[in-house]
């Protein structure tokens, strides 16, 4: 207060000289002497010794009363972001910051010296607020020897580039489709709230602008918002001023979807079509197996494409893909084993069984009968040993695939085995082929239910 009315009153005594000389009364250190005399600037350059007050006081704050507190106002542009690490939970950015505060020691007309209103200076020279990153994880890589502009009125404008390195809560689990939220919270180190007050130098939609103009790199990471905070960190009984910066980056997950999700896709398609490869061929467990081993190399060649840390969805969808590989794969060993069974010593068939199976085939041929042929059709009860294979070729779908492969000595034998064994045999037969695709819509059903819900959990 004392000061305000000091210079209130100096302000009256050197009204006149400051209207001559032209100065702002509201600039700092305008009421009083300019303190740095700048003549000659323009003719010989800057003369050190003019500069000299200034320098030697580096080591202080510079501040007329100690109990004003610095204003530091700070921006930042965010020209990179270099690297995500789930892993150990780092991001890895690349931050231009930019501070300004001022120096009440510094002043000068820039009348005096051809309109010079700005030097730069080396920036060793000068005290330099200690603002630093909280989740700073590394050394600081700023290069040394940078320079800060001085402005007449007192200003000191310091850039800084700075590859930060800090930790950041990642949450893969929606990986590759994931949003991280990263915060880089501004602060003093030693200045508490009554020596150093931070302020934004820019509002956060023009860092953000800012940042997106300037991050040109097409990297994995995509940029989408910058948002702020400014809560008062106490740590014991001091109280430091802070700004956070929540910075919201979203993967590109292109390389991710052609990597891993199209191939796991196409081979899990491929498994369900081998469904239509005719169980009595023996030729759907060697397929399956091939496939499975495929998707286990898939898989090892890939892994390093996954985060190694933390349990994603992805990695559930490929446990699915390979469960339902596993159970396709079983399926298929467990028909090729009845079917086997059946041909060399066909155990009796429990009546239930015959009776539900029986019942099962009527009803499939009343259907068919009543669409094609109306009334001309033969008796029901001959029907499963005669009808039958026609029957199944238009239900199972391995049959029709069969004929169309073009491998007529392996589809034939069990076909006709079929018409002319003994009625068990015919009645295993059918048996077999029901279940196989029972189980083929149970695998559909399945497969639909655990991918539509992993989809689902993605996109909420
Ligand atoms: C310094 O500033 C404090 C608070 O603004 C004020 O109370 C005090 O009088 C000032 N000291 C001088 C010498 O002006
Ligand atoms: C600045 O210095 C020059 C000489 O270098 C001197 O002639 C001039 O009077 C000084 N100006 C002020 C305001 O002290
Ligand atoms: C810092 O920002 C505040 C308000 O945003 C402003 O009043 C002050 O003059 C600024 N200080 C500097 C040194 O730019
Ligand atoms: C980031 O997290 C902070 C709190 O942790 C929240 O206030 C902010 O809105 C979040 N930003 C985005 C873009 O989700």
């Amino acid at each position: 207060m004392g000061e305000r009315q000091h210079s209130k009153q100096g302000f009256l005594l050197c009204l006149i000289f400051c209207v001559l000389l032209q100065g702002s009364p509201s600039q700092p250190g305008s009421s009083h002497a300019y303190n740095i005399n700048c003549t000659g600037f323009d003719l010989y350059g800057v003369d050190p010794a003019a500069f000299q007050a200034v320098f030697d006081r580096k080591a202080f704050r510079p501040v007329i009363n100690n109990s004003i507190p610095t204003q530091v106002n700070i921006s930042f542009t965010l020209s990179a972001i270099l690297d995500v690490d789930a892993q150990i939970q780092v991001l890895t950015s690349f931050l231009w910051v930019n501070m300004i505060w001022e120096n009440p020691f510094i002043s000068w007309n820039p009348e005096e010296c051809g309109g010079l209103s700005k030097i730069s200076v080396s920036a060793k020279n000068l005290w330099l607020p200690d603002i630093f990153i909280i989740e700073f994880m590394d050394v600081d890589q700023t290069p040394t020897s940078l320079s800060a502009y001085v402005y007449s009125n007192g200003r000191i404008k310091y850039d800084k580039p700075m590859k930060v390195t800090s930790i950041c809560n990642l949450d893969i689990f929606y990986f590759p489709f994931d949003q991280q939220n990263c915060t880089l919270t501004f602060s003093s180190f030693l200045y508490t709230v009554d020596s150093l007050l931070l302020g934004m130098e820019k509002e956060v939609w023009e860092i953000t602008d800012n940042s997106r103009d300037v991050i040109r790199t097409q990297g994995e990471w995509e940029l989408l918002g910058i948002n702020k905070a400014t809560p008062k960190l106490a740590m014991g009984s001091s109280l430091y001023d802070q700004i956070m910066f929540y910075v919201a980056i979203r993967r590109r997950p292109r390389l991710y979807v052609i990597n891993l999700l199209v191939p796991s896709g196409f081979l899990i398609a491929i498994d369900a079509l081998s469904f239509f490869l005719p169980i009595e061929s023996g030729n759907r467990a060697p397929f399956k197996m091939t496939l499975l081993l495929g998707y286990t190399v898939f898989l090892l060649m890939m892994n390093d494409l996954l985060p190694a840390s933390g349990t994603p969805l992805i990695s559930v969808y490929f446990a699915l893909c390979l469960s339902l590989m596993v159970l396709s794969l079983l399926e298929a060993v467990f028909l090729t084993y009845l079917l086997n069974l059946i041909a060399t010593e066909p155990p009796a068939m429990p009546p239930w069984l015959q009776s539900l199976l029986l019942r099962y085939l009527r009803g499939c041929y009343n259907k068919r009968s009543q669409k094609e042929t109306r009334g001309s059709g033969p008796d029901p009860i001959h029907l499963p040993g005669l009808m039958e294979p026609v029957v199944m070729a238009a239900r199972v779908p391995g049959s029709s695939e069969a004929r169309l492969n073009g491998d007529p000595g392996s589809t034939r034998v069990p076909l006709e085995q079929q018409t002319q064994g003994p009625p068990t045999v015919n009645l295993w037969g059918k048996f077999c082929l029901i279940l196989d695709s029972m189980l083929f819509w149970l695998y559909l059903l399945f497969m639909a239910t655990a991918l539509s819900t992993i989809i689902v959990l993605w996109n909420s």
